[in-house]
């Protein structure tokens, strides 16, 4: 049985921060409305305000929260209440009945009164009447109204009592209309009763008598008349389906796919929420479980507001607490939600529930999102949405090669473009099981969902336990695709990524031993590629699969996590010295979630892997997963990381995860709680990486799984980068590179040079292409450098790190654009660019993997991004050595560099690169080119990087080089490049089949 604290609904970990978490959020000052979220008392509605976008939602006449819009900021005063004339009534459309309309309408006006309750009352009465002029619900507006009135009475009774028995002084004070909850509820009650009885005029009558002569009945009937004089008829009663909402409930009248699910004790899962509270605040609020978000749950952000609005079943005690958190000077909102069952009476089975639901407006959309498989991760695919339900997910135990947790909804009936037209992007903050959910339903609106995958999860919740869903991003841009990659590089490179890798951070350039060594990790490999690294400039040498227990192949000893003294002799600690020694960073790789059945760990304890004892269990890798559900688990495998952390001077961890989940069955907990196991996993993995985030803030964790099988946005809060696939085929790396970016900053994908022919593709891709798709990320090494590189080759690679060093910073913290796609490219090329925030230098990629035929041209590469008034000098790094002899179509190798404009440097205006864009000559396959820009009036200074540019000081540098001015031309730095990727002329043959350099 597991303990307590484990069944609580709530996950156990909170580490050592819980306690500081719960008192700074309790801490936080409830807002009005903060610079990012708005509440308008008046016409009930909430404006999420982000940088140039806009998202508005209001509580309707019914209590439902009814979305209104995603778009453009319009202007303050822009009144969004004209919207409900777009909903119209149909036939089969269920409504609620009269009754319950009156239920959230307490909720509704006791939140209002709440927070006008220190208003005058002249203020009090405008609102309750902008109220009734805004909702026309007839028994709505008639409730308020008898509210207020009541109200009014009320205190006019005390303030008359106070004339009587107080001094003048005194009794000013009660004329501000402060009454008690108490007060409050009882008269809310009282006018309940008046409306809902059929004798409401003798006691509406009654009371009024005491005072004025209130005729409600009359002034509502009048009321109503007007009102449904200026309304067409048909639209006063519009049930869930017709609505756009914010959440949608289960079997309550919205036919679509519901936002959650839950089961009762008797059985039912009808749950209607209605709005009952709301709360903004200043900065990010925290979870309790161990789940990661966006934002610095530790301090106040003052550049993030949170907006809490809480929903409840007024027959059940169930809430939903929906959370909105915006981002100034982003166009980003990051949602998600959270289930409490406040219902003393008893527990509650939560079978679904969606992070954020979106419900978009009838029109023409695309689906994009990031479909893939081993070694081929998040390839770009999209299709118009139609008429039905479309979904994607993973049901694999981690976010998956197959589906990234990722999508695009574009508007318009021809696919989304880089450059223009209205996207919405969704990222999902999450690593377990996910689903995306579309719907286009009869009515031509679309409703969006995503979250934790309702297949195979149920999760029980007590009394008085919660549930939190997973964040989710959800990016804005008018402009294109582009723009919305763009804002979620930027938030997730300054909002999620652990603080110590932001600002002017860029990785080392590493060196990985398993493409060079597999399983042979001994100490003197490891020193003899140690040495050649330093040489060519390599920064952080990684060693691999392989160190540990008898791993002498994949089949064994996972969890045995203690160095093998026949490959480490002298241990660890000597070999990381001996490598610091030679001024080299050291790494290691770990994969902590699984076991081998042949390991020491296993004989002890195999009811810590996941399965049903005495079933059969499926190996996957010849490996089983360990059941990260388990507490004791979890701290016998980060006490194992401790040791490892504390025994050198380690400062990388790659983080593995070769397997997916089956099984998926824990031991430890009780049947009814099966259906939590895959969610807890990922909650316990996140804890595991969060304590060793906690203890070892200055180590670079780089995840992994079998390749790029677990890139989410949750990784990425416990280190900077991910590495993206196993193919390190230069070719097959830019369509998953640029998949990859469509989300995630260029900075997070780990990219390394690998040998050729490839280990993957065994296909022999030309060393400079090889280079400027991997210098495309965090940029790295995959080889033996003992046996795989010719003396040539490694002067060259020495010239190759020296670039990337000068060039890491405008591609670490630069804009990013798509130019050419490659997954619809007739041309088979692809390219992109970056450029520096004060458009003063830019660099641009172009590649070509397969020329179906060699007459055809190539477009023009019109750039973007770039200031119009400049003028930039063009330079080609890198270029090829190839020539065509047109008179007889041969392709040799010519030793020497072949400009694509003849010329290594040529001047052009900003206007245009962009107007006319760069002629490009990509004759071979496999070929690349790289065009260093840089703006005239950008002269002297300072792009030269110091040779360790890698770990700059933000203090030391304060000048990074893209956050000013003037840079160099590119000059020496990138000449001695050049240079050294030229071979000299006696040493290539003059023969096509010698093109393996260059
Ligand atoms: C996975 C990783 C590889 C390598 C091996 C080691 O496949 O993606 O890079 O670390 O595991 O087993």
């Amino acid at each position: 049985m597991a303990p307590d604290k484990e069944n609580d609904g709530k996950f156990t970990s909170r580490l050592e921060r819980s306690n500081s978490y719960s008192t700074l959020w309790g801490n936080r000052a409830n807002l009005q409305s903060s610079r990012c979220i708005h509440y308008n008392a008046q016409q009930r509605r909430f404006d999420l305000l982000c940088r140039t976008c806009q998202y508005s939602f209001r509580v309707d006449e019914h209590g439902w929260l009814e979305h209104q819009y995603w778009g453009v900021r319009l202007q303050p005063d822009d009144d969004l209440d004209f919207l409900h004339h777009t909903n119209v009534a149909q036939p089969f459309d269920p409504i609620p009945e009269k009754t319950e309309r009156f239920k959230p309408h307490l909720a509704v006006a006791s939140d209002i009164l709440k927070r006008q309750s220190n208003d005058s009352n002249r203020n009090t009465w405008k609102a309750a009447t902008m109220m009734q002029r805004h909702h026309y619900n007839e028994e709505a507006s008639r409730l308020e109204n008898a509210c207020w009135r009541l109200l009014a009475m009320k205190q006019r009774r005390k303030e008359k009592e106070c004339a009587e028995t107080d001094s003048p002084h005194t009794c000013s004070e009660h004329i501000s209309i402060p009454v008690t909850e108490e007060d409050r509820a009882l008269l809310f009650e009282e006018a309940i009763r008046a409306l809902m009885t059929d004798n409401q005029d003798t006691v509406l009558k009654a009371q009024a008598a005491n005072k004025e002569h209130f005729d409600v009945r009359e002034e509502a009937d009048k009321r109503h008349e007007r009102e449904m004089s200026r309304i067409p008829p048909g639209l006063e009663r519009v049930g869930k389906n017709t609505k756009l909402l914010e959440f949608s409930d289960y079997g309550t009248g919205d036919y679509r796919i519901p936002s959650f699910n839950v089961t009762y004790g008797d059985g039912s899962n009808i749950s209607p929420l209605h709005y009952k509270a709301h709360r903004i605040t200043l900065g990010v609020v925290p979870m309790d479980c161990s789940m990661p978000i966006v934002g610095d749950e530790l301090s106040v952000q003052s550049d993030a507001s949170a907006l809490i609005v809480t929903l409840a079943d007024p027959f059940t005690d169930l809430e939903v607490d929906l959370h909105y958190a915006v981002f100034q000077d982003l166009d980003v909102i990051v949602r998600r939600t959270v289930i409490r069952n406040k219902s003393p009476a008893g527990g509650v089975t939560v079978q679904k529930i969606a992070s954020a639901t979106v419900d978009f407006e009838s029109d023409h959309y695309h689906f994009l999102h990031l479909p893939g498989e081993y070694t081929a991760e998040r390839q770009v695919v999209y299709q118009p949405i139609v008429e039905g339900y479309r979904g994607v997910d993973s049901r694999r135990g981690t976010s998956s090669h197959q589906h990234n947790p990722f999508a695009v909804i574009s508007r318009g009936d021809t696919p989304p473009e880089e450059s223009r037209g209205e996207v919405f992007g969704f990222a999902l903050v999450y690593s377990g099981n996910h689903r995306i959910e579309i719907e286009k339903t009869e009515t031509g609106r679309v409703r969006f969902n995503i979250g934790i995958n309702p297949d195979h999860f149920s999760w029980s919740l007590a009394s008085g336990c919660s549930l939190e869903a997973p964040e989710c991003i959800m990016a804005y841009s008018n402009e294109g695709l582009t723009y919305m990659s763009q804002q979620l590089h930027k938030l997730i490179r300054s909002h999620v990524i652990p603080q110590e890798f932001r600002g002017n951070w860029v990785c080392p350039i590493l060196l990985n031993t398993w493409e060079a060594l597999y399983f042979d990790q001994t100490h003197d490999n490891i020193m003899s590629i140690a040495k050649e690294a330093k040489d060519i400039g390599v920064e952080l040498l990684v060693m691999d699969d392989g160190w540990y227990g008898q791993r002498n192949n994949d089949k064994t000893s996972l969890g045995d996590w203690d160095v093998d003294l026949k490959k480490l002799p002298n241990g660890l600690k000597a070999l990381v010295d001996e490598v610091n020694g030679l001024g080299l960073k050291f790494g290691i790789w770990v994969e902590p979630e699984m076991i081998s059945v042949e390991s020491k760990l296993y004989e002890a304890n195999p009811e810590w892997a996941l399965g049903q004892s005495g079933k059969s269990r499926s190996e996957g890798r010849n490996q089983l997963v360990l059941d990260f559900t388990r507490k004791d688990v979890r701290d016998y495998i980060y006490g194992k990381l401790e040791a490892i952390l504390n025994s050198a001077n380690i400062e990388y961890v790659k983080w593995d995860c070769n397997r997916h989940l089956t099984e998926v069955y824990s031991r430890q907990l009780p049947p009814y709680r099966q259906g939590e196991v895959f969610h807890r996993y990922a909650l316990g993995v996140y804890e595991v990486f969060q304590r060793v985030r906690t203890n070892f803030p200055h180590i670079i964790v780089e995840t992994c799984a079998g390749g790029g099988g677990r890139f989410d946005v949750a990784m990425l809060k416990y280190g900077p980068q991910i590495w993206a696939s196993d193919n390190t085929d230069g070719l097959a790396r830019i369509r998953i590179q640029y998949g990859t970016s469509m989300a995630y900053p260029i900075s997070s994908i780990g990219s390394h040079i690998s040998s050729v022919p490839n280990h993957q593709t065994f296909r022999r891709t030309p060393l400079k292409t090889r280079f400027v798709v991997a210098l495309c990320g965090t940029f790295g090494y995959e080889l033996d450098l003992t046996k795989e590189v010719t003396p040539k080759e490694k002067e060259q690679l020495k010239a190759m790190n020296r670039l990337r060093t000068r060039l890491a910073p405008i591609i670490f913290h630069g804009d990013f654009y798509r130019l050419w796609n490659p997954f619809c490219s007739t041309n088979n090329v692809a390219a992109w660019m970056f450029v520096s925030p004060n458009r003063l230098k830019a660099l641009v990629f172009a590649f070509v993997t397969f020329k179906k035929t060699l007459g055809r041209y190539l477009p023009r590469l019109r750039l973007r991004g770039l200031d119009p008034h400049q003028k930039y000098v063009v330079s080609e790094l890198v270029p090829t050595t190839i020539r065509r002899i047109t008179s007889v179509q041969f392709a040799e190798d010519q030793d020497r560099p072949v400009y694509q404009f003849g010329k290594k440097t040529l001047e052009i205006s900003g206007l245009a690169l962009l107007n006319v864009g760069l002629p490009i000559k990509l004759e071979f396959d496999g070929d690349a080119m790289l065009m260093e820009l840089t703006a005239m009036s950008a002269h002297t200074t300072t792009c030269a990087m110091t040779p360790s540019a890698s770990f700059v000081d933000p203090k030391a540098h304060p000048e990074s080089p893209l956050s000013l001015s003037p840079i160099q031309p590119p000059t020496h730095q990138h000449e001695m490049a050049m240079t050294m990727l030229e071979p000299p002329p006696d040493e290539v043959p003059r023969s096509i089949s010698h093109r393996r350099i260059i």
